[in-house]
């Protein structure tokens, strides 16, 4: 493990539990929560998991952030998948190096470095977003975090329902959008016989309107998660579960594409 450098983002966490995100420059001093200033200087060339110690304040734990500390702390101009959530995306859509995954739409782009970091540099990610100025903000967050702009990722600005251009066969497609049952023909057209499609929405209502849009096309029904997590106390005089938790965030359904030029239902249908 290298020792923190200029250019890179540190995670700074204080005895609270409070954290800040800084990028390390030159000649420059970080407010932490605590409010005293941190010299960028006092960073450069410890460990990760080093103290860093801020100009008369308490110590600091200096950390590289994780894509979960770097998600929950960039600038999310939409809302966006949790950590709570995001792992499953990629059990439900089995990512994996390679593969060519398409998603719509790109929000804050937290999904973005998600699959764009499972699939690696032989894997391509397609990313559909309707609005500019939502396009600029994942564009920006990506390449803070990724230190440029990943070559294996197609940014593009339009509407998934009205189509994608020069698309190849897709392993994957990912709607996170308001109105997904109006994506399931581009995703028909677009997956590969055997792909995955997986859609990610908060209410009910959305959930019935793809099952109810689905039928006929060639999918298989819809399976339907949620899922829940719990944190938990570890105190000097106690260790029990938080008395908040992360109740409803989102519905994910899963439907894989069939094979073949019409819908051949299975006997017994599902
Ligand atoms: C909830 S955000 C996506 C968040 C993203 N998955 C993340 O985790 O950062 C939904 C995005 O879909 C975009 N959107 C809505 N309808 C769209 C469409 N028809 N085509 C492309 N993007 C669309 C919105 O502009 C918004 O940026």
């Amino acid at each position: 493990m290298l020792p923190f450098a200029y250019g890179d983002l540190v995670l700074l966490l204080d005895g609270k539990g409070r954290r800040l995100l800084v990028k390390l420059e030159e000649h420059q001093v970080s407010q932490v929560p605590s409010g005293h200033r941190l010299l960028h200087a006092e960073v450069v060339g410890k460990l990760p998991g080093s103290r860093v110690r801020p100009l008369g304040g308490r110590p600091l734990l200096a950390l590289r952030p994780s894509l979960e500390d770097y998600v929950m702390a960039m600038e999310r101009p939409t809302q966006i998948i949790y950590p709570k959530d995001m792992g499953h995306l990629l059990i439900y859509g089995d990512v994996r190096p390679g593969i060519t995954i398409l998603e719509a739409g790109v929000g804050s782009g937290a999904t973005a470095l998600l699959f764009l970091r499972a699939l690696g540099p032989e894997g391509k990610l397609i990313s559909v977003e309707r609005r500019p100025e939502f396009l600029e903000a994942a564009r920006k967050n990506v390449t803070a975090f990724w230190g440029g702009l990943p070559p294996h990722w197609d940014l593009r600005l339009g509407d998934i329902y009205e189509g994608v251009e020069a698309c190849p066969p897709l392993d994957l497609m990912f709607l996170d959008l308001p109105e997904p049952h109006r994506a399931l023909e581009v995703a028909e057209q677009s997956l590969k016989p055997g792909g995955v499609l997986l859609i990610w929405v908060p209410t009910i209502y959305q959930v019935e309107r793809v099952v109810a849009a689905v039928r006929g096309r060639l999918f298989c029904p819809p399976e339907i998660k949620e899922f829940w997590e719990r944190d938990w106390v570890v105190g000097p005089h106690s260790l029990r579960p938080d008395h908040r938790m992360v109740g409803h965030t989102g519905f994910l359904l899963r439907l894989r594409r069939l094979g073949g030029d019409g819908y051949e239902p299975l006997d017994p249908p599902l």
